[in-house]
């Protein structure tokens, strides 16, 4: 089926979505992206700055990603030579006379925070309306310090064929957890809208291989594109999930968990695994239903369904 049969929306969402790992991109390294519609280049000069830019050269079209090559604080196009700063503007011709000061490549905003690259998008090319936390406690402090309470990322991903707002839903669909995922109880949660962010939080705990562990989950959503998951019980455990798209029909889903330590190595990795399964069981099965349903606009909604409406009017400042 073709997305505009399944009635998804017309325009991608705006916000922040993750496109890469900081230490992908090392000082000096170049590679291309594939997101928002769009061919991008991804590089970090000599001295560390990250830069975002569209990817074709202005000059005759090359794409930078596929042989660019970092020179000092600027990108290099492997047809010609022309070279390019973070910023995107031509910082030199190497055989002209006259230089063309106007070329450039447009720049994307990005924010990196706990190793996540993060990629401001917006359907109508605006800057940043709102922002991302600078730093994620669990990993560690805006100036690099790392948390050694927990543990690294452990990450898992997923390409869906799929919409932002669609996958989003997921957490404020109630019901789903028993019927789909098996869970024992109706999660008795509450959802709170602020601005761009979404807050869900349930009183119960998770559920594991040993059955349901008494706690809480506490999920921030900022906007589509970045989830923080905070699971507090007998262990604590934290998953952000980044959903970004690819086009119109595709979303690159990824995972990135971490567990507080606990007295052992042994233990922490345990319960780290059991955290996990748990979670990538549940997307295992939410995938072949995102991948297959279309967008009601008019969804027949019962009491027990949990604040699906209200999502639906809060996502709508995304295609604003
Ligand atoms: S296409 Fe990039 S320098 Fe010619
Ligand atoms: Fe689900």
């Amino acid at each position: 089926m073709h997305e505009a049969s399944r009635n998804f929306p017309a325009r991608l969402p705006s916000g922040w979505f993750q496109i890469a790992y900081s230490d992908e991109i090392a000082p000096g390294d170049v590679k291309p992206l594939k997101y928002f519609g769009k061919d991008l280049v991804i590089f970090r000069t000599e001295d560390g700055e990250l830069s975002v830019l569209d990817a074709f050269c202005p000059h005759l079209g090359a794409h930078l990603g596929h042989g660019g090559t970092v020179k000092g604080s600027e990108i290099e196009c492997p047809f010609h030579a022309w070279r390019f700063g973070p910023d995107g503007l031509c910082k030199g011709v190497p055989y002209a006379k006259r230089q063309p000061r106007k070329a450039k490549l447009d720049r994307w905003h990005t924010k990196e925070v706990a190793n996540l690259v993060m990629c401001w998008h917006h359907s109508g090319g605006e800057p940043p309306q709102w922002d991302i936390p600078d730093e994620i406690p669990e990993w560690g402090a805006k100036d690099g310090t790392r948390n050694e309470e927990w543990t690294d990322w452990e990450t898992a991903d997923w390409i869906v064929r799929s919409c932002n707002e669609e996958m989003g839903e997921n957490a404020v669909d109630s019901a789903h957890f028993r019927y789909l995922h098996g869970t024992r109880n109706l999660p008795l949660s509450e959802a709170t809208f602020d601005g761009p962010v979404l807050r869900v939080f349930s009183a119960t705990g998770m559920e594991t291989p040993r059955g349901p562990v008494d706690g809480s989950v506490e999920s921030l959503g900022y906007g589509f594109g970045m989830g923080i998951v905070r699971f507090k019980g007998l262990a604590e455990t934290l998953n952000i999930g980044c959903t970004t798209p690819i086009d119109q029909e595709h979303c690159h889903l990824r995972f990135n968990f971490s567990v507080k330590k606990l007295g052992g190595a042994d233990i922490t990795r345990g319960v780290g695994k059991a955290f996990v399964n748990e979670v990538k069981r549940q997307v295992e099965q939410d995938i072949p239903i995102w991948e297959h349903k279309v967008h009601l606009d008019k969804p027949l909604l019962c009491d027990g369904d949990g604040p699906i409406a209200s999502y639906r009017g809060w996502a709508k400042q995304f295609y604003a």
